[in-house]
């Protein structure tokens, strides 16, 4: 195979994982970041520097990509759909051959408005005429891990009475590497973590790992939102990975106090 795998997002959390997955297994990849590459970087990765707000650069980063395997993500959702409709035309117009994108669990179940953007985009993905493949993860490790490492900051650590099934990033990367290296399967089975967990454990469980003692204040959150988290509707019990849990990553990452997430390079 010598098309190159393109990686929009690929300084992110997951991307980044999911480019160091596809060089290892020999594939040609071509990242996609806004910025331009730094010149310390001497990886065996191309770099595309595009836009997927204003579609700037955008053709020419998917110029004779076979596969395009969608990591980035914007944090408001309106901005999270536009840009996703924006790679989907410069799809078609390139003629890409697999779209793999990723997506969260329970997206359809939960009204938030996060989530509601996500949905709007798998229908775009689905309706746009590009074979693709959607993948639905929970929340990754690194994210329910800076999230505690914020609340960690005050006396007492405030965390909502939710239960989440982590999943470590890298693992998501995988399945990821192996759908883009298969045919267009629509939406396949959602993936989640090993474990299901109290968010208070984890915070129970990040304490010790960061030699800290704080009193845990949980939280009882009102809303439909997070009425529906309180359901379970994000977790995905039937299909646990057999990956790192909660305590392996926080065992496996270096300075578990940092509060800074994703875009690490
Ligand atoms: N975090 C979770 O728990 C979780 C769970 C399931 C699914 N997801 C989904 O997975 C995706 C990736 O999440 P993540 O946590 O890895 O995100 P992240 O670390 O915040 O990375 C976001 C990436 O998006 C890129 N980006 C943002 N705006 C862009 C633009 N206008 N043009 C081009 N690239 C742009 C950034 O690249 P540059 O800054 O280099 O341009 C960055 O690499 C998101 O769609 C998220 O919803 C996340």
């Amino acid at each position: 195979m010598t098309e190159p795998v393109v990686v929009t997002g690929g300084t992110g959390e997951l991307g980044r994982q999911v480019v160091r997955r596809l060089v290892s297994a020999g594939r040609e990849v071509r990242l996609v970041s806004r910025r331009p590459r730094p010149a310390a970087d001497h990886e065996p990765y191309g770099w595309a520097t595009a836009d997927l707000m204003s579609g700037d650069g955008l053709r020419d980063a998917l110029a004779g990509a076979g596969t395009v395997v969608h990591c980035a993500g914007r944090h408001r959702p309106g901005e999270d759909v536009a840009a996703a409709r924006t790679l989907l035309a410069a799809a078609q117009a390139t003629a890409v051959g697999h779209l793999v994108s990723i997506s969260i669990v329970g997206i359809d179940r939960i009204p938030f408005g996060y989530y509601r953007g996500k949905v709007e985009i798998e229908r775009a993905i689905a309706g746009s005429g590009v074979p693709y493949t959607i993948l639905r993860t929970t929340q990754f490790h690194e994210l329910l891990r800076t999230i505690l490492a914020l609340a960690a900051r005050a006396p007492v650590m405030p965390v909502p009475d939710l239960r989440f099934q982590p999943i470590d990033a890298g693992a998501v990367a995988a399945r990821l590497v192996e759908l883009a290296g298969s045919p267009p399967e629509g939406r396949v089975a959602d993936l989640g973590g090993p474990e299901t967990h109290a968010l208070t454990d984890l915070a129970r469980a990040y304490l010790t790992r960061t030699g800290r003692r704080r009193p845990i204040l949980p939280l009882r959150l009102p809303g439909a939102a997070v009425a529906a988290f309180r359901r379970g509707e994000h977790l995905a019990p039937d299909h646990p990975t057999d990956g790192p849990t909660f305590v392996d990553h926080l065992a496996a990452v270096a300075d578990p106090r940092s509060t800074r997430y994703g875009g690490g390079r």
